[in-house]
Order: C-alpha cells, then structure tokens, then sequence
C-alpha cells in the first residue's frame, strides 16, 4: 500500500507480459522482471530467441511462457493475451517494448515504411494496452502499463523522421490511457531509453555508417558525446526503472514519461 514501501521493489505474485521480449531491452526487462519475482510471459515474433529469455526467467526462479504475437494485429493480440492468462493468471502489468527504427532521412521514407513504424511501435502499443487493460479489468486487479518510447520521440537524430514521430505519439496515448485508466486502478507510464547496447542499434550504426563517410565505431562515438554519461546503458538499466513502475513502490507514478538516458536529453 501507499504507506508501506519496502526497501527493496519486488514484483512477486505479478504475472507481467513483456512485448519483445526476444532480444535486446526486452530480454533485459524480462529477465530483471523475474528476478523481482514477477512470471513473465513473452510476446514476440521471433520465437526462437524468446524461448532463450524465457529460460533466463526460469533459471531466476520464475515462471514463463512464450506467445507468437504480432502486436501490429488485433487478432494476435487477442489470442495472445488469452494464452497468456491460461498460463500464467491474471496480468498485472504489460512492458510495450517491441518495436521497430530504420534510419531513413525523409525524403527518402516510403509511405509503406512510415506506415510500418507507426503500425507497430504506435498501433501495436495501442492494441496491446487496450487489450489487456480490458483483461486486467475483467479480472478485477490493480495494473500498471508501461510504454517504452525513445529519447527520439522528443530530440530525434537525423533519420528518424517516421520512427521519433511514431514514438512521440506514444507519448500522448501514455498520457490519455493514465487519465482513463485511473478509475480502474491501471497507471500509465512511458520511459524514454538513450542509447542502449542491443541488436537495434547494431543496425542504426550500420545504416547510419552507410549514410554518411563514417564507420560504426564513429557513429556511436559521436552519438555518445551528446549524453552526459560518456557510454551505452545496459538492457537490465531500463528494467530497473521499469520494475519501479510495475511495483507497489511505482503507484502513485501516472501518465509521466522517465528519461532513462544518460543524460541524453539536458
Ligand atoms: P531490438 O530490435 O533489439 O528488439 C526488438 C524486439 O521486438 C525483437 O525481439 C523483435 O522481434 C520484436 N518485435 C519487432 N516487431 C514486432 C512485432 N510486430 N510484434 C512482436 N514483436 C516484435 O530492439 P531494442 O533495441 O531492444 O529496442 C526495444 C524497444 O526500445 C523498441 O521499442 C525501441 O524503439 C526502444 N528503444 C531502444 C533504444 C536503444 O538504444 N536500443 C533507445 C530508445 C528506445
């Protein structure tokens, strides 16, 4: 309760759904999800690779389980969500993580390409909120939903006309789902991540290598002097901080978006 915090944040007894989790910051909410106590169910499309972070959650102590869910369809999300209470038990909280980033500068960005950034970082974020916010209802519990939007969304690097766009909007639906939910008990939060070591950025350093006379090792070097923090965060330091949104310490935390970005954004 409000007046009880504990000294140290758990999530035990939470079931919480992790979108993308396959890989990358997904795999690291996950896995600091389970080590908080929480069974974690993984949405992806790659199962493959989330069958490996499910066994990271499982050597912590917890339960997991995998759904193929493409969170850009409704109908994946539904049937998703429904397998996701058969195994696991009510959700408590849901992680919006999966996402996509070309680096495309504008006038070049295709309709088919502006129209896939938004259909999953923005839609998919959308269909699964809405989604399981209606489970969590329907099951009578307190939840907490947390976005994962960018620093792009506020201060985007050249390139990521469609992609900051689609994670700004992010933003605003993070606000609108905290005011609606509230009377159900469901906070809304977003974090917005700096640059963090996953196969996503892998790829940015390459196309963006590609855009310009620069090799990777540049690219990120220059990305990184404009952080405070003069390196890349880990997966497992978005996880903290979602870990505090998801737990019983987090509650009084609705409709705030957290920079968790080294600094990126001062
Ligand atoms: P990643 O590309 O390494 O992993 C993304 C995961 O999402 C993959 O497992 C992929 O299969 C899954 N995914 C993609 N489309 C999907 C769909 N339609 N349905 C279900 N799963 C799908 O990306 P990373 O770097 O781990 O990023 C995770 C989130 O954090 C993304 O939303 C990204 O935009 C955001 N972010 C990442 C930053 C970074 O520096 N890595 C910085 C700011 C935000």
């Amino acid at each position: 309760g409000p007046d009880s915090g504990s000294t140290d944040t758990r999530l035990t007894d939470r079931h919480v759904v992790v979108t993308g989790g396959a890989q990358g910051i997904g795999r690291g909410i996950a896995v600091r999800c389970a080590r908080a106590g929480a069974d974690v169910t993984v949405f992806d499309t790659n199962t493959e690779d989330a069958d490996v972070t499910a066994d990271q959650v499982r050597e912590t102590g917890s339960g997991a389980t995998v759904v193929e869910v493409d969170v850009a369809d409704a109908a994946s999300v539904d049937s998703g969500v429904e397998a996701a209470v058969e195994a696991l038990g009510p959700i408590h909280g849901v992680v919006n993580n999966a996402g996509i980033q070309q680096s495309i500068p504008l006038l070049e960005t295709t309709e088919a390409e502006w129209d896939r950034h938004f259909a999953v970082n923005t839609k998919g974020t959308f269909l699964v909120a809405k989604r399981i916010a209606a489970q969590m209802i329907a099951d009578d519990v307190a939840g907490s939903i947390v976005n994962i939007s960018s620093v792009g969304a506020e201060r985007p690097f050249t390139g990521q006309g469609a992609y900051g766009a689609s994670k700004a909007a992010v933003l605003a639906l993070t606000t609108v789902l905290a005011k609606e939910l509230a009377e159900h008990d469901i906070t809304a939060n977003a974090i917005k991540p700096g640059t963090v070591e996953t196969p996503m950025v892998d790829q940015w350093l390459t196309e963006k290598a590609a855009q310009s006379d620069q090799s990777p090792e540049e690219v990120l070097s220059e990305s990184l002097d404009t952080h405070i923090l003069d390196r890349p965060a880990q997966p497992a330091e978005i996880g903290h901080v979602a870990v505090l949104l998801l737990s019983a310490e987090g509650e009084w935390i609705t409709g705030e978006s957290i920079a968790v970005d080294g600094g990126y954004l001062k």
